[in-house]
């Protein structure tokens, strides 16, 4: 698969009759990661939940595969292969890993498939599968937040703050096995406050500031060179 899954084309959104996003466009691609950097209350997080189709859009539209997705519920845009992995790790800390993992059978595959995956992909979590996931490292628990969502088969994988509160080389980890995700034709989008890690594996990259994408290109140099100049210090 090639070419756009996922777009945003003029969205505009609000919260309470706040006007938050003011005209998004914005393409993903399969096999692509596109990483969309910004200050905190850019409305990074609102953009991706109207990308997931939980948030509706005021204004503009969201395409699918060429087609309008605008409106559309989301499980059906679930069901159609765009999955949304929240900010804060979207695992329950009480249930066991397999448990967690197990509540993703209603997507139509059988608990022993999704074992399977999950622990091909990530063999720490089969080595805790009986554990409770709130006992597990803050990288294992992304992790599994990470394989409850590729249990759903996505074309579309979007991923909000998944260096929250780790270590940089667990975030790096991560990110590497988010590559891997989109080497396998995933569209991914990742959301981060701060460049660093994802950068390494982006093929593009978008600054949202105050609810405007005010760069998109390849991450390299002038990319730096625009966040400076929206960050306090250095965006490295
Ligand atoms: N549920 C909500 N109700 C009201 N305002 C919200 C809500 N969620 C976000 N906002 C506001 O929308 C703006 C963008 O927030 P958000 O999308 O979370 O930004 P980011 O993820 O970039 O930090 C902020 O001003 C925030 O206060
Ligand atoms: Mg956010």
């Amino acid at each position: 698969m090639t070419g756009p899954v996922l777009e945003l084309d003029g969205v505009h959104a609000a919260h309470g009759g706040i006007a938050v996003l003011h005209g998004v466009d914005l393409v993903i691609e399969a096999g692509r990661v596109v990483a969309l950097l910004g200050p905190n209350g850019a409305g990074k997080t609102t953009l991706l939940t109207v990308a997931a189709g939980v948030h509706p859009p005021s204004g503009g539209r969201l395409l699918l595969g060429g087609r309008d997705a605008t409106g559309i519920h989301p499980r059906e845009l679930a069901r159609a292969g765009v999955c949304l992995v929240p900010q804060g790790r979207g695992v329950f800390p009480n249930l066991s890993v397999r448990d967690n993992l197990l509540m993703m059978t209603f997507t139509g595959r059988t608990q022993e498939e999704i074992e399977e995956i999950a622990y091909a992909r990530f063999p720490v979590l089969g080595t805790r599968r009986t554990q409770p996931a709130g006992t597990l490292s803050g990288g294992e628990q992304q992790m599994l937040a990470l394989a409850r969502g590729l249990a759903t088969d996505p074309a579309v994988l979007l991923l909000d703050e998944l260096s929250m509160g780790l270590a940089p080389l667990v975030v790096a980890e991560l990110y590497e096995l988010v590559a891997d995700i989109a080497r396998q034709g995933v569209a991914v989008l990742v959301v981060e406050q701060f460049a660093t890690a994802v950068l390494r594996i982006a093929d593009r990259a978008a600054v949202l500031v105050g609810g405007r994408i005010q760069w998109q290109g390849p991450p390299g140099r002038s990319l730096h060179a625009e966040l400076s100049s929206y960050y306090l210090g250095s965006p490295t």
